[in-house]
């Protein structure tokens, strides 16, 4: 088993990665004070994985909530019913709440664990890759808006994260591709090391290979605990885990959330980002080209959707959360793989020609 440390002075907490790690009771009960935890997940996950989880929490009293499935349920009107359901069970500021599914599980649970009784410890034991990589880890909590996806959520530490691979073997191939997206951008943003690891164990990853699958995860998870430890509320360095996302964002929305998956609009984002920034002269053709195959080689798409022009980029990417005042902020390339900075006022040419390019490399700076 691995653990990593999130240090965040007293809100610190490890995240623990392992092969069959959901039947480690200790691993949760020494994170719970009270007697009572609210598991909140989904039918798809509780069929699989929810009497594994119970076994490890005997001797609590144990409430179960199951959201319906996807990602048009992480609203306020589930985040309502849940806390329905709390109260009904009789849970109290001492009950742990504990999400076990992926991102939509997790930021939901996690919202309510933030917002219950003005706050209750949260655990999380995330099942899809993109969760065990991301979402699980560094606090972000969120449900949508009909206006906007995240508009309402709240920064909001877990006490732990148990990640046990094994769950992933029922998830289907296109969700584990779509992790493997987030893991690309980790090694992308700030690591060439673990970027050339991940490059060379693809294949092994993709057809699950526990050991790799293990070292891949705990890998993504130390790089991102290590900037949310300095930038816990996105006022800085935080925002180069978004590599790649201004314009997966812009995909998701066009294609509104339910033809792409959020990994797949990253891998097409970062493609699209490393062109960028070619064009701007801060990486060079084969870096560029490197990132291109390693998405089209994870089984990524590597091209935007076709109806989508350059206007319409243009318009959703200015109406982008992580755009400023002044225009379209990119995370780019910063000299090559594993340095990046954030862009302000991004140059419109050369933007709109890595638009009007949609994929295609342009031939080097
Ligand atoms: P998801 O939660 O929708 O899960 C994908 C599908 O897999 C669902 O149908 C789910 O029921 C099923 N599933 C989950 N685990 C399974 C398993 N082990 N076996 C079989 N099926 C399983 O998708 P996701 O990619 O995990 O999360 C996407 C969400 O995460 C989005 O809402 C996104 O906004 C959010 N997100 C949050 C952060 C953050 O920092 N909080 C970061 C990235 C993404
Ligand atoms: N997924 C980006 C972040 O957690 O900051």
């Amino acid at each position: 088993m691995d653990r990593v440390h999130l240090e965040l002075a007293e809100k610190s907490y490890d995240i623990f990665i392992g092969s069959g790690i959901i039947f480690k009771s200790e691993l949760f009960t020494k994170h719970i004070e009270g007697k009572s935890v609210f598991v909140i997940s989904n039918k798809s996950v509780a069929t699989h994985y929810l009497d594994a989880l119970l076994s490890s929490l005997e001797g609590f009293n144990c409430g179960v909530y199951l959201m319906p499935e996807g990602e048009q349920f992480k609203n306020l009107e589930t985040v309502e019913d849940i806390i329905g359901s709390l109260l009904e069970s009789g849970a109290n500021r001492s009950t742990s709440i504990l999400a076990l599914g992926g991102g939509v599980v997790g930021d939901t649970a996690g919202f309510v664990a933030s917002v219950f009784q003005r706050g209750v410890p949260f655990l999380q034991v995330p099942t899809t890759l993109l969760s065990q990589v991301d979402s699980s880890v560094g606090g972000k909590t969120a449900v949508n808006h009909s206006s906007g996806k995240n508009m309402i959520g709240a920064f909001y530490q877990p006490k732990t994260v148990v990640i046990d691979i094994e769950t992933l073997a029922t998830l289907p191939a296109r969700e584990i591709k779509a992790g493997l997206s987030e893991i690309i951008k980790h090694g992308v943003l700030a690591n060439r090391d673990y970027f050339e690891t991940i490059e060379r164990d693809l294949e092994k990853l993709v057809a699950l290979d526990k050991e790799k699958l293990q070292s891949a995860i705990a890998g993504s998870c130390s790089i991102k605990a290590e900037i949310v430890s300095r930038d816990e509320l996105e006022s800085g360095q935080r925002v180069l885990l978004n590599f790649g996302h201004t314009f997966g964002h812009a995909i998701e929305t066009a294609t509104g959330y339910d033809q792409w998956l959020h990994g797949e609009a990253v891998g097409a984002g970062m493609i699209m980002a490393a062109d960028l920034s070619m064009r701007m002269g801060k990486c060079n053709a084969e870096e560029a080209m490197r990132i291109k195959h390693i998405v089209m080689k994870a089984g990524l798409p590597f091209e935007p959707p076709e109806f989508m022009d350059e206007k319409m980029f243009l318009e959703l990417m200015r109406r982008d959360k992580k755009s400023g005042d002044n225009g379209v902020r990119l995370v780019l390339l910063n000299g090559g793989i594993g340095k990046t900075s954030l862009v302000e006022n991004v140059p419109q040419d050369l933007l709109r020609q890595t638009l009007e390019a949609r994929g295609n490399l342009c031939k080097g700076s």
